[in-house]
């Protein structure tokens, strides 16, 4: 509970700036247990969100790392929590729709035709201003057996 307002910060940061959908503190709250975190005391230096779409398919979602953060090696370890998460849990793979393909090109996704993904995957673009033009990359991550 104590790092709900730090992830929202860091949401709200991202998404000012247009790299991310908006999120209300609300729906941190009631997404949390979704969450894994990057923590150093009290301060959220990064979070990320899986959130299950699908019986076999999952998403990676509100993935940010704070400015002074960036380039450590936060984004890498997050990516790879939530893998590990999907996989105990019986997933087999794991989406992304993101501004930073090459970013998750090097963490082990690689890029889908958007058509591939379910269309209720699609139903979030209603809240997003760059729906007429969206520039977001599809890309997916296998979740390998025995993966770290
Ligand atoms: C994208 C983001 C999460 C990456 O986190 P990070 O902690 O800076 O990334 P890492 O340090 O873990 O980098 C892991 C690898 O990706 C590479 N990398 C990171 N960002 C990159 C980028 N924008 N372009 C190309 N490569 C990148 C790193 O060089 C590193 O490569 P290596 O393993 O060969 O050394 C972070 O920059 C961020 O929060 N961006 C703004 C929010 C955002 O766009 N989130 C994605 C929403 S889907």
């Amino acid at each position: 509970m104590a790092d709900a307002k730090g992830i929202h910060n860091l949401i709200t940061y991202y998404a000012e700036r247009g790299r991310m959908l908006h999120r209300s503190l609300e729906s941190v709250y009631e997404r949390l247990r979704d969450f894994q975190v990057c923590v150093e005391g009290e301060q959220v230096l990064g979070c990320a969100a899986l959130q299950i779409s699908w019986k076999d398919l999952g998403e990676i979602r509100s993935l940010a790392v704070a400015p002074s953060q960036r380039g450590k090696g936060v984004g890498k370890i997050l990516v790879r929590r939530v893998a590990r998460e999907g996989r105990s849990i019986g997933l087999k793979k794991i989406f992304a729709l993101t501004y930073e393909p090459e970013f998750f090109r090097r963490v082990g996704f690689v890029d889908i035709d958007r058509e591939a993904l379910p269309t209720k995957v699609w139903r979030d673009c209603v809240f997003c201003p760059n729906a007429d033009d969206c520039k977001e990359v599809a890309m997916v991550m296998e979740l390998r057996k025995g993966g770290s």
